[in-house]
């Protein structure tokens, strides 16, 4: 089974959003990922809510969002009623992350919780049940086009073996410095769902470089 693929927007031309988003709907990509931050959790703000409504208006994908903000209980009501398929919080930004994870589920969307690069897998032992998709960082959250860290490879292998070992279905996406020869590695290692921003949104033919992540990943 191939990878899931989700272009990241937020390395897309902000100049032209709309023909980006056509390219992405046209793509052979499975999900459109979509950064939040709030200038809080991480060192930078990329898209306002009122953007967001009407850019979903014309995305055809399942909406990926990765939130990185503080409090993001407050906003699943918004979420929800853009019929968002995941949405993914920061371990670090939940002291009750149980409840924000059942909250998510019973807005009726797939809930996803996102680990900063320092952050141990070992700290989801006792929720890996509750949760359909952990987003491992493999750079600190905040800007597209870092460098991948290196040391992530083993924490998806790690993850990995809790999820086979207790039987799960639980979903693992990596996000961060994602090209193709590195996605490879990443599936063979144990990820399901690739988030690619600079390498995907940069390219000469990004149709063509998704079309080759589907078939070659
Ligand atoms: C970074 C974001 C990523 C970012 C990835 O905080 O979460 O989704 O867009 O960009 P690349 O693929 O360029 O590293
Ligand atoms: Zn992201």
């Amino acid at each position: 089974m191939s990878a899931i693929i989700a272009p990241s927007l937020l390395s897309a031309n902000f100049l032209r959003l709309e023909e980006e988003i056509t390219m992405v709907n046209q793509s052979d990509a499975d999900w459109l990922h979509l950064d939040v931050m709030d200038g809080v959790f991480v060192p930078n703000i990329s898209l306002g809510f009122p953007m967001i409504q009407q850019l979903s208006q014309i995305i055809a994908k399942p909406l990926d969002v990765h939130l990185m903000i503080v409090e993001p209980q407050k906003f699943i009501p918004f979420f929800q009623e853009l019929g968002v398929k995941s949405l993914g919080v920061h371990y670090e930004a939940c002291t009750h992350l149980q409840r924000v994870v059942t909250t998510i589920k019973e807005a009726g969307m797939n809930a996803c919780v996102a680990l900063n690069p320092h952050t141990p897998v070992e700290l989801l032992t006792d929720i890996l049940e509750d949760i359909d998709m952990v987003l491992i960082m493999s750079v600190n959250p905040g800007f597209g086009g870092q460098e991948f860290i290196p040391r992530t490879q083993d924490k998806i292998r790690r993850l990995k073996e809790m999820i086979v070992a207790r039987g799960l279905k639980t979903l693992i996406e990596v996000d961060g410095g994602v090209n193709l020869e590195r996605g490879k590695l990443l599936v063979e290692t144990g990820a399901d769902v690739l988030v690619a921003g600079n390498f995907v949104f940069n390219a000469d033919n990004p149709l063509e470089l998704i079309r080759r992540m589907k078939q070659e990943i």
